[in-house]
């Protein structure tokens, strides 16, 4: 089996389920887990599902760390409801046993502040590394906020967001002035320390990223996503639309079933 491996579901929903699962497995087999955590549209299908087992007492997270993959910087002062800390705490954080402090994002330590970067890769370090990393997609094919350029090796840093970025995230915005145009993200080379790593995408808007993944085959810096070639487990986990593209005989090398 190849380093890289594809599931391919009906919708979005069996995405969850099979990314919440995955999660949950890892926590009750390891209740000290270090989870990487993303944001956007796409995780948040997995995180009810989480929420949902942990109601059901199918998992206990207090003792988890979670460690976000990017924030925002420069946002207004009154939109703190774009902070992906905010997010966080909406979509999981507040629903679970998660314990704040135990939740670190490049610009915040726990409950602290932080502008040094190098001290959240320390903290990382601090206890272990990742186990499972959880990653959404930009439609230009960013993983985190690592747009097009990034380069292999690069670590948790202020990074610029490309236009296109701009472009997408500006519909939770009131207007494209109001987003952003920096971000501290976690690097490729962060995210490839993972123990483990779980892509989830769905939708037509992401055909053309996964597409050119499966051509690739390798690392090139248009396609930040491709630096997944060098990770040594990874899961693409897609619905028929994001995998539409697809070439048909890459298909059957990556392809595994959802048990
Ligand atoms: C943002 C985040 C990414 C996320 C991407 C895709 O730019 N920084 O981590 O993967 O959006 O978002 P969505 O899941 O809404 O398509």
């Amino acid at each position: 089996m190849g380093t890289i491996k594809l599931i391919i579901c009906k919708n979005e929903n069996e995405i969850s389920d099979l990314a919440s699962k995955i999660i949950v497995d890892l926590v009750n087999n390891k209740k000290k887990s270090n989870l990487g955590l993303a944001t956007g549209s796409s995780p948040i299908g997995t995180y009810k599902k989480i929420i949902e087992k942990y109601n059901n007492c199918e998992v206990c997270l207090k003792h988890v760390r979670t460690f976000n993959l990017d924030e925002y910087l420069d946002l207004k002062k009154d939109d703190f409801k774009n902070s992906y800390e905010y997010y966080m705490d909406e979509n999981l954080f507040s629903k679970t046993d998660i314990r704040k402090k135990r939740t670190f994002f490049p610009t915040m330590l726990g409950n602290k502040p932080n502008d040094d970067y190098s001290k959240f890769e320390d903290k990382i370090k601090k206890y272990g590394k990742i186990d499972i990393q959880l990653l959404g997609l930009g439609t230009n094919g960013h993983i985190g906020f690592n747009e097009p350029g990034s380069a292999i090796d690069t670590r948790t840093r202020i990074v610029d967001l490309a236009q296109s970025t701009i472009d997408s995230n500006s519909r939770y915005f009131k207007s494209k002035e109001d987003v952003p145009k920096r971000a501290v993200s976690m690097g490729l080379g962060t995210i490839l320390e993972a123990e483990k790593i779980l892509l989830i995408a769905f939708g037509k808007e992401k055909a053309e990223a996964i597409k050119n993944f499966f051509t690739k085959e390798e690392f090139h810096e248009d396609l930040p996503m491709s630096s997944l070639w060098n990770h040594k487990n990874v899961y693409i986990i897609i619905d028929e639309q994001a995998a539409s593209k697809i070439n048909k005989d890459k298909l059957s090398n990556f392809l595994i079933e959802n048990e």
